[in-house]
C-alpha cells in the first residue's frame, strides 16, 4: 500500500491474531445497547463504522459480566448470559466484515456503576464523592455533598467474580470476537482491587503487590483455562494512578512484567482512577502525546505488544511514536468518534480533512455517558446515527441563502452544498467562525482552533460561494428558494442594574483576538483593553473562557453568576481542571503557567449597581456587598434575530438555527445543523412550528400539492 504513513499501516501480532495495521479502536462505551444490554441496531452500525474506516483492530467497549452487580451505563453491553451470543456475534462480524479485528472488552464497573443504584462492590468499604464518573452521580442532587457508600465484596464474592468474568469470556469468544480485554483502569472493579491507593483490603487480595494483583490474575489464568491458551486476552490497566498513594510508573512496570508472565497478549495502557478525571478523560487542556513516557517505559520491561491512547490526534505525530519505538499501536478513542473515516483519510494523505477530535467532552461525555443518552459527538451529528447515511444527492438543487458564518451557519452550508444545493454563505465579519474564534484566547481551548481549521478548510473546498463582509438585505433574499438564518447570540446587559451601565463591556469584544498575523484575522477587530481588577458577570462558555483568559494575561478576576453552583452546566471534567487553574493549581500531568491571581467566583449573586470604580453585588438573600473594579464584563447572551423576524415577516421561507434559534454551546450548533439538514426537504413543507418535515404520506402531499 502507498502510504506516506507506512509505520501506521504495518501489520503486528498478539497472541495468534495479526492486525493488518497499527491503528485500534480503544474501548468506548457507547451506551447504545438495548435496556437489556442486547446489542442494537445502533451499536451495530457504530462500530462497522468504523470498522469500515479501516481501523487494525476495533476494541468494543465496556461490556457488563455481570450486570446484576454492576452495569457501568444504563444502556451499556451485557455478556452474563447465553442470550446475548447471537447479538454480540452480530456486532463481531459486523467488525470483521471489514478486515478489522473485533475484541470485546469486559469491564465491572464496581463502585462506578449506573446499575444498581446500591451496594456498589468495591475492594474497600468507604464513601466516595465522584461527579463526573461514569456512575452519574451528578444527575442526582446534592450527589457531591453527601457522597455515596460503597462496600467492600466478602472473599467468597471476589471468587465467584472470576468464574463470571471467565464465563462472559467464553461467551464472546462463542459469539466469534478475537480476543477480550479486561477492563482494569480508570477505579472500576479490577482496577479498584489493584490500586495501592484504593484497596485496603486485609485478606490475600489485598496489601502487598502480589495481593492487589490476585484478583485480576486469576481472572486472566481461568479465562486461559476457559477459553484455551491460545485466545487473545488483553488488559487495560492505569499507568499513573495521579493520586498520592496510588500506583505510578514504577509498580506499572512491576504489573506489565506480571502480566506477560501470566500469558497476556498485550497490555493498552490508560491513566487514572475516578479521583483524577482530567488524566482519564482527558479534556482539551491535555496536549497531544502527553502519555508516551509510560509506553515508551513499559515497552523496554516486556515483549508483548504495547498500545497507547490518550489525546493521539495527528497522523505525523503517530507514525513517528510506532517509527520511535515508543509505543507499538496507536489508540484513538474520541478521535473515531468524531471521524471514524480517520484511518482511511491517513491512508490516503488526507490529513487536513481529518475532523480531529478537540477533546471538548461535551457530545461524548457529557451529553451522553452524564446524561445517560445515546453516544454523540458535539462536531459531529453523524455519529451513531444512520439516517445520515440515507442522505443522497438532490435531483432538485435549491438556492439557498446561509446568514451568518459561525459553526451552525457553516455546517448547514457545507452539508447543503454536499447534498447538491447551490448555497451562498453571507457572514458580515471579515472572518468565519463566530463564537468559536473567542476560545483561541483561553490557554487550554486551542483544539478549538482545530475545529475551526477543519470547517473553513471543507468550506473553501466545496462549492458553497461565501460573502464576507455582507449583511444581506431583504431584496438579496427574494433571490434564493430558502434561507438559513444562523445569526448566532449577541451579549446583552440583564435588566435592573443602576448606575453607570455604559461601563459594562460585552466579552465578545474583551476576548476578540489581536493577532492580525492570523491569515484569517479581519484586520480591523480591535479588542477592548481592560484594567486591573475585572468583574466577569454570568455563567458557561462564555464566562468561563473569558475568565481564563483574563487570569492568564495577569488580571485579578472575580466571577458574579446567579446560578448555585458556577458553570454547572457545562462539561464536568472540563470544569474540573478550570477550577484547579482558578485556584492556581493544575490538573494530574499538568503544569501550565499558574496564573498572578486567584479568580474569585461570587454565587448566587447578581449585580445591581455600577459606580465609579466599584460595583453593588446582590445575593439571593438581598444581602449587598461592594466591590473595587476597574471594568465589567457581560456574558449573558441572547439570540440575535432582529434580521430573521423581518424575513419571516415579509414571507420569506427561512429556517432559524443555532445560537440565533436558542443560545447553547458547540455542539447545539453543529447538531441543529444537521437536524435541519436531515429534515430539509426540496418540496417546502414547513409545518406550523416552522420546521420542515419531511417523507410526510403520499396522500399529505397530494393534498398540499394541489
Ligand atoms: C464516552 C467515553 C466512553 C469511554 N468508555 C470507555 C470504556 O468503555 N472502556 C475504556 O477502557 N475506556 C473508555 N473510555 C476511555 C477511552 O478509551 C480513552 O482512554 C479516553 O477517551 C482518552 O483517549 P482518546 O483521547 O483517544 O479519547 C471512554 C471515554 C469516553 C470519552
Ligand atoms: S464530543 Fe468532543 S471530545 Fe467527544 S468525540 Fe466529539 S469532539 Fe471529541
Amino acid at each position: 500500500m502507498e502510504t506516506q504513513f507506512k509505520h501506521l499501516f504495518t501489520p503486528i501480532r498478539i497472541g495468534n491474531m495479526v492486525l493488518k495495521n497499527r491503528i485500534v479502536h480503544e474501548p468506548t462505551d457507547v451506551s447504545s445497547s438495548h435496556s437489556t444490554g442486547e446489542v442494537s441496531e445502533r451499536d451495530i452500525h457504530h462500530h462497522s463504522e468504523i470498522a469500515k474506516g479501516g481501523v487494525g483492530m476495533l476494541i468494543v467497549g465496556a461490556t457488563a459480566p455481570d450486570s446484576k452487580t454492576g452495569r457501568p451505563t444504563v444502556t451499556g453491553l451485557v455478556a452474563d448470559g447465553d442470550n446475548y451470543i447471537p447479538g454480540l456475534a452480530r456486532l463481531a462480524q459486523s467488525i470483521q466484515r471489514y478486515g478489522a479485528k473485533a475484541v470485546c472488552q469486559l469491564q465491572h464497573p464496581g463502585r462506578q456503576s449506573a446499575i444498581p443504584r446500591h451496594n456498589y462492590m468495591s475492594s474497600t468499604d468507604r464513601v466516595i464523592k465522584l461527579p463526573w464518573s461514569a456512575g452519574h452521580e451528578i444527575v442526582y442532587a446534592n450527589a457531591e455533598e453527601t457522597g455515596k457508600a460503597v462496600r467492600a465484596m466478602t472473599t467468597e464474592e471476589v471468587l465467584e467474580m472470576i468464574d463470571i468474568f471467565a464465563e462472559a469470556a467464553w461467551r464472546v469468544k462463542q459469539a466469534g470476537f478475537d480476543g477480550v480485554e479486561l477492563h482494569a483502569a480508570h477505579g472500576y472493579l479490577l482496577s479498584d482491587f489493584m490500586s495501592p491507593y484504593l484497596n485496603n483490603r486485609n485478606d490475600r487480595f489485598g496489601g502487598s503487590f502480589e495481593n492487589r494483583m490476585r484478583f485480576l490474575l486469576a481472572v486472566v489464568s481461568q479465562i486461559k483455562a476457559k477459553c484455551g491458551k491460545d485466545y487473545p486476552v488483553l488488559v487495560r490497566y492505569s499507568v499513573d494512578e495521579w493520586v498520592e498513594g496510588g500506583r505510578d510508573l514504577a509498580e506499572s512496570i512491576e504489573v506489565a512484567k506480571v502480566l506477560e508472565e501470566a500469558g497476556v497478549d498485550a497490555l493498552d495502557l490508560s491513566q487514572c482512577i475516578q479521583e483524577t478525571p482530567g488524566s482519564g478523560f482527558d479534556p482539551m487542556q491535555y496536549p497531544e502525546g502527553w502519555t508516551m513516557y509510560a509506553s515508551e517505559a513499559i515497552k523496554k520491561a516486556v515483549k508483548i505488544p504495547v498500545l497507547n491512547s490518550h489525546t493521539l490526534r495527528n497522523p505525523e505525530y503517530c507514525d513517528q511514536m510506532i517509527a520511535e519505538g515508543k509505543t507499538d499501536m496507536i489508540g484513538l478513542a474520541r478521535q473515531l468518534l468524531c471521524d471514524p473515516y480517520w484511518p482511511l483519510k491517513v491512508q490516503y494523505g488526507k490529513v487536513e480533512d481529518i475532523r480531529r477530535c478537540i477533546s471538548c467532552l461535551e457530545g461524548c461525555w457529557q451529553e451522553s455517558m452524564m446524561a445517560q443518552k445515546e453516544i454523540t459527538c458535539a462536531i459531529n451529528p453523524a455519529c451513531g446515527r444512520a439516517e445520515y447515511d440515507a442522505l443522497k444527492k438532490t435531483e432538485n438543487p435549491q438556492k439557498i441563502a446561509v446568514v451568518g458564518g459561525g459553526p451552525a451557519g457553516m455546517e448547514a452550508a457545507r452539508r447543503a452544498a454536499l447534498l447538491g444545493h447551490k448555497v451562498t454563505l453571507f457572514e458580515k465579519s471579515g472572518e468565519l467562525g463566530g463564537a468559536i474564534l473567542g476560545c483561541c484566547m483561553a490557554p487550554g481551548k486551542e483544539k478549538m482552533k482545530w475545529y475551526a481549521d477543519w470547517i473553513r478548510t471543507q468550506i473553501a473546498k466545496s462549492n458553497v460561494e461565501v460573502k464576507m463582509n455582507t449583511a444581506p438585505t431583504l431584496k438579496d433574499h427574494k433571490k434564493f428558494d430558502f434561507v438559513v438564518n444562523a445569526t448566532g447570540a449577541l451579549s446583552y446587559v440583564p435588566e435592573g442594574v443602576y448606575g453607570e451601565v455604559d461601563r459594562i463591556k460585552p466579552f465578545e469584544k474583551v476576548i476578540a483576538c489581536p493577532r492580525v498575523k492570523c491569515p484569517y484575522h479581519p484586520k480591523d477587530r480591535k479588542p477592548e483593553k481592560v484594567g486591573e481588577t475585572v468583574v466577569v458577570w454570568g455563567d458557561g462558555y462564555p464566562a468561563i473562557d473569558t475568565a481564563t483568559f483574563l487570569a492568564s494575561i495577569g488580571k485579578k478576576v472575580i466571577i458574579v453568576t446567579d446560578q448555585k453552583e458556577f458553570g454547572s452546566a457545562t462539561e464536568v471534567i472540563h470544569m474540573y481542571v478550570t477550577r484547579k487553574r482558578f485556584a492556581q493549581t493544575d490538573a494530574e500531568a499538568l503544569d501550565s503557567k499558574p496564573y498572578k491571581y486567584p479568580v474569585t467566583v461570587i454565587e448566587n449573586s447578581r449585580i445591581r449597581e455600577v459606580r465609579k470604580g466599584e460595583i453593588v453585588v446582590e445575593d439571593k438573600a438581598f444581602n449587598e456587598q461592594v466591590i473595587a473594579c476597574d471594568d465589567i464584563v457581560t456574558c449573558y447572551v441572547r439570540p440575535n434575530i432582529a434580521f430573521y423576524q423581518e424575513m419571516v415577516d415579509a414571507g420569506l421561507k427561512v429556517f432559524n438555527i443555532g445560537d440565533s434559534d436558542r443560545p447553547g454551546n458547540l455542539s447545539h450548533a453543529v447538531h441543529a445543523a444537521g437536524d435541519f439538514i436531515l429534515n430539509f426537504d426540496d418540496k417546502f413543507i414547513l409545518n406550523a412550528n416552522n420546521c420542515f418535515i419531511k417523507d410526510v404520506p403520499l396522500e399529505v402531499q397530494d393534498i398540499l400539492s394541489k
